[in-house]
């Protein structure tokens, strides 16, 4: 099981949505009073970047996770604005963000109906609602949206390209596209080439490799006394990999380099 999360994007694409729906299961069983409401890696933050962000207990104990979502959506306005997370996995990032920052509205989507299902009972703040959905057809009219927010999912969509040219489309002409993920260093050329493609150009774009591993070393402890509270015997080595624990080869390339983690800020053309 520990191989199967280690080289889940060397797998054949037809694969990783069902195993995305597999694992999704998986933790609503483990998960039973509702706390795992991230599944990022965090951001630690540049000297003083979060000096002033006060939180409530339940986000402080996700703080590095909550930080990957101020930091990739740091050049949004969110006052009227309507947004929409591809990818919001359970809900933890679009509740702050809708809680913290009362845009107008905030939809969070995923492919597991089950997980927006456990979303929409889990978060109650207004004007946010989850849905289920596929990053590669999103079931929206074009021009809807302020903003689109995407947050350590899109490597695992079978089409990366498409779903750019569906966060192209439902974006306004004046919307702005919030994107963050884990990136080899080689791919991240064909990255770009494939947003410029889709018609976007980039605002602002930050190698945030170093914050990420930074994160996970602080919050590793955490995370691994939460694994160990929730997950059988079995589970837990695949557990410690997916949450890029100290010693998991997840974080071992982060460290080295053979793994990057890029923010970007984008606009249409
Ligand atoms: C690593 S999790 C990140 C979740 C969330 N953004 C966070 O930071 O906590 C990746 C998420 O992408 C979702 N996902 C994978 N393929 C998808 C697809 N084709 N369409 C929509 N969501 C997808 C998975 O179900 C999972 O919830």
């Amino acid at each position: 099981m520990r191989k199967i999360v280690e080289k889940y994007v060397e797998l054949p694409k037809s694969v990783r949505m069902p195993m995305w729906r597999v694992w999704h299961w998986l933790i609503r069983k483990m998960d039973v009073n509702g706390n795992a409401t991230f599944l990022n890696y965090g951001y630690s933050g540049e000297a003083g970047e979060f000096d002033h962000l006060t939180l409530k207990d339940e986000h402080e104990y996700h703080r590095y996770a909550v930080q990957l979502y101020c930091h990739t959506t740091r050049n949004h306005v969110f006052a009227e604005s309507n947004l929409l997370e591809v990818g919001c996995g359970r809900g933890g990032g679009a509740a702050f963000l809708a809680e913290t920052f009362r845009p107008a509205s905030y939809i969070g989507l995923d492919l597991n109906s089950g997980t927006t299902a456990f979303c929409n009972k889990r978060h109650k703040v207004a004007g946010l609602s989850f849905v289920t959905g596929d990053a590669q057809n999103l079931p929206f009219e074009n021009e809807r949206f302020d903003g689109v927010v995407n947050v350590e999912s899109a490597r695992c969509y079978p089409d990366m390209s498409r779903f750019f040219r569906e966060v192209h489309r439902v974006l306004k002409s004046t919307g702005k596209f919030h994107f963050a993920d884990m990136i080899k260093p080689d791919d991240l050329a064909t990255i770009e080439e494939r947003l410029d493609h889709a018609g976007f150009v980039i605002v602002e774009k930050k190698d945030i490799r170093p914050h990420v591993v930074k994160a996970l070393h602080i919050d590793s402890a955490n995370r691994k006394t939460e694994i160990d509270k929730k997950t059988p015997g079995f589970l837990r080595e695949a557990f410690y990999e997916f949450a890029g624990v100290e010693g998991s080869n997840r974080f071992k390339i982060f460290k080295t380099g053979e793994m990057g983690y890029w923010s970007f800020t984008l606009v249409k053309k």
